[in-house]
C-alpha cells in the first residue's frame, strides 16, 4: 500500500514513524517544505516544493500510485488538496476546502455555533469596516476583548486584551490594520481559564477522541513571551489532564460531536480527517477558543507516540467511514513533549544553522521539524526545529526524560525547561481551582 504525507514538520514526522510501526508496513511517500531527514529514511520517495501547489502534488500522487493521502498542515486543506485528490480517486485523511472553514475562517466557525447552538461560544461580533468596532470594543468593556483576523495567519493573528491589547487605542487600531490588509476581523469576549486540545479521529458519521493535551504557546517559561506555533505540551496517563474535572471532559467531546453533525447538515458533505477542538475551561465551564482540521503541533506527537493500534488501520476506517472505538487505542501512559527552537524565535530567529542530533540516546522519540538536510548536515531553517516526547507513567517522570534528551541536541537552539515540571502542573491546577471557587 503506499500512502503519501503531504508536510515535513514534526507532526508528520510523528505520522511517519506510526505508519511505519504498522503491521501492513506501507510504502511512504513524502511531499514536504523541506528535507527533513527523519521523514526522509522512512520513506520510498520524498519531494520538497510547494506544498500548496495542489495541482503537482496531485500529479505527483498519480505518478507515485498513491493509495492514501494524509495532509498535516493547514495551508493544503485551504487550497482545497483533499477535493483535488478524491477527485482523482485518492481517498484522503483531511477534510475538503468548504470543511476545513471551520480552521480556516474564524467568522465561518463562530457562525455555524451560533447556527447550532453548539455550546461554548463567546459572544463575538464579526466586522467588514470599522463601523460598529468601537462600541463592541466598549460594550466588551477594558481588558474584556480579543481581536482576531478571521483568515490563517499562522498563529500571529489573535491579540488579546492585556497581553498585547493594554488600551481601546491600540485595539482600534488594530482592528484597522487587519481591516487595511483586507481582511475579515472578529471581535469576542475574553476568557480567563486553562486551555487545552482535543483531538478526534473522524470518519464523516463517527468520532473517535484522542487523549487530551495542553500545549504551551508562549515562547519562554513561565508563559513569559511571544506567542509562538507551540513550544511543547503534555497529556497525562489517565488521558485527561490534571486541572480538568470529567464535566469538563465530557463537555468539550460533546461540543466536537456536534460541530461535525452541524457541519454535515450545513455543507452536506463529510467531514474525514482529525477535528482538533481548541478549549479552555473557565469558571462556567468549557468555551471553545477555535477550531482546526488537522492535527495539532505538537499534540500529535504525544499522542501519535503512545498509538498502540495500527495507524494505517484507522486511517482506511477514516477514509470508508468504518471507524469503531475498539479500533483506537492509546497506552494508558503520560507524554511531555519538548521543542527546541532557534535563538531568537519566534521574531528574530536565526536561520540555516548547522545542528547535531546524533547524541539523542532514544532517537524513535526524536521528531525533526523545520530542518533542511544537505550533504549529510541537518541545518535549522527558523521555526521550530526539533521534539523530543517523553513517555512514562507519570507526567514527571516523563518531563525528566524529555528534558534530559532535548539538551542532547547540539545547535543555537533553546527550550522551555518548564514544561511537565511539578512546579507548572500545580501551577495550573491552583490557578483552576481557585478560579473555580470564585
Ligand atoms: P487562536 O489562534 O484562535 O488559537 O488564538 C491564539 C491564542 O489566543 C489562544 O491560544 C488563546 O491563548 C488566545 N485566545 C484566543 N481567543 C481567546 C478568547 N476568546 N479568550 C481568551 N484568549 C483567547
Ligand atoms: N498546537 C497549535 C496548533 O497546532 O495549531
Amino acid at each position: 500500500m503506499n500512502i503519501l504525507i503531504v508536510g515535513s514538520g514534526a507532526r508528520e514526522h510523528a505520522i511517519a514513524a506510526a505508519l511505519s510501526r504498522s503491521p501492513q508496513k506501507p510504502n511512504i511517500f513524502c511531499y514536504g517544505t523541506s528535507v527533513n531527514p527523519g521523514i526522509q529514511q522512512m520513506t520510498d520517495d520524498y519531494w520538497a516544493g510547494d506544498i500548496t501547489d495542489v495541482n503537482r502534488i496531485s500529479k505527483l500522487a498519480k505518478e507515485w500510485q498513491i493509495h492514501l493521502a494524509i495532509i498535516g498542515p493547514e495551508a493544503p486543506l485551504e487550497k482545497g488538496l483533499a477535493d483535488v485528490l478524491w477527485e482523482v480517486a485518492i481517498p484522503t485523511v483531511g477534510p475538503k476546502k468548504r470543511l476545513a472553514q471551520i480552521e480556516t475562517s474564524k467568522s465561518f466557525a463562530r457562525d455555524l455555533m451560533l447556527k447550532y447552538k453548539i455550546p461554548g461560544l463567546p459572544r463575538y461580533q464579526t466586522f467588514y469596516a470599522m463601523s460598529g468596532v468601537e462600541a463592541f470594543l466598549h460594550e466588551l468593556g477594558e481588558g474584556h476583548y480579543v481581536v482576531k483576523a478571521n483568515g490563517l495567519m499562522g498563529g500571529k493573528g489573535v491579540k488579546v486584551a492585556g497581553d498585547h491589547l493594554q488600551s481601546f487605542s491600540e485595539a482600534i487600531a488594530y482592528c484597522k490594520e487587519i481591516l487595511d490588509a483586507g481582511q475579515v476581523l472578529v471581535i469576542e469576549e475574553k476568557l480567563l481559564g486553562q486551555e487545552f486540545s482535543l483531538m478526534c479521529f473522524c470518519d464523516g458519521e463517527h468520532m473517535v477522541p484522542m487523549p487530551m493535551v495542553q500545549d504551551h504557546k508562549r515562547a519562554y517559561a513561565g508563559d513569559k513571551g511571544p506567542n509562538t506555533g507551540g513550544m511543547g505540551s503534555y497529556s497525562d496517563a489517565n488521558h485527561s489532564l490534571p486541572f480538568l474535572i470529567e464535566k469538563d471532559a465530557d463537555a468539550a467531546l460533546r461540543i466536537n460531536k456536534a460541530v461535525i453533525h452541524a457541519l454535515s447538515l450545513e455543507l452536506n458533505d463529510k467531514f474525514i480527517g482529525i477535528l482538533y477542538g481548541s478549549f479552555i475551561a473557565t469558571q462556567n465551564g468549557v468555551y471553545v477558543i477555535e477550531f482546526n482540521a488537522r492535527f495539532g503541533d505538537p499534540e500529535s506527537l504525544n499522542v501519535l507516540t503512545i498509538l498502540e493500534s495500527d495507524f494505517v488501520t484507522i486511517c482506511q476506517a477514516l477514509v470508508t467511514g468504518n471507524l469503531v472505538a475498539d479500533q483506537v487505542k492509546f497506552s494508558r501512559q503520560a507524554t511531555v513533549c519538548k521543542y527546541a527552537v532557534p535563538q531568537g524565535y519566534p521574531d528574530v530567529s536565526v536561520k540555516d544553522v548547522a545542528i547535531d542530533v546524533s547524541a539523542v540516546k532514544d532517537q524513535s522519540h526524536l521528531y525533526l521539524s523545520s530542518v533542511n538536510a544537505v550533504e549529510g548536515k541537518i541545518f535549522a531553517m527558523g521555526s521550530r526545529t526539533a521534539a523530543y516526547v517523553g513517555v512514562a507513567d507519570s507526567i514527571f517522570a516523563a518531563e525528566e526524560i524529555a528534558e534530559k534528551e532535548i539538551c542532547e541536541i547540539d545547535g543555537p537552539l533553546f527550550h522551555r525547561e518548564d514544561i511537565g515540571t511539578k512546579q507548572l502542573i500545580q501551577r495550573r491546577i491552583d490557578d483552576m481551582r481557585r478560579l473555580r471557587e470564585q
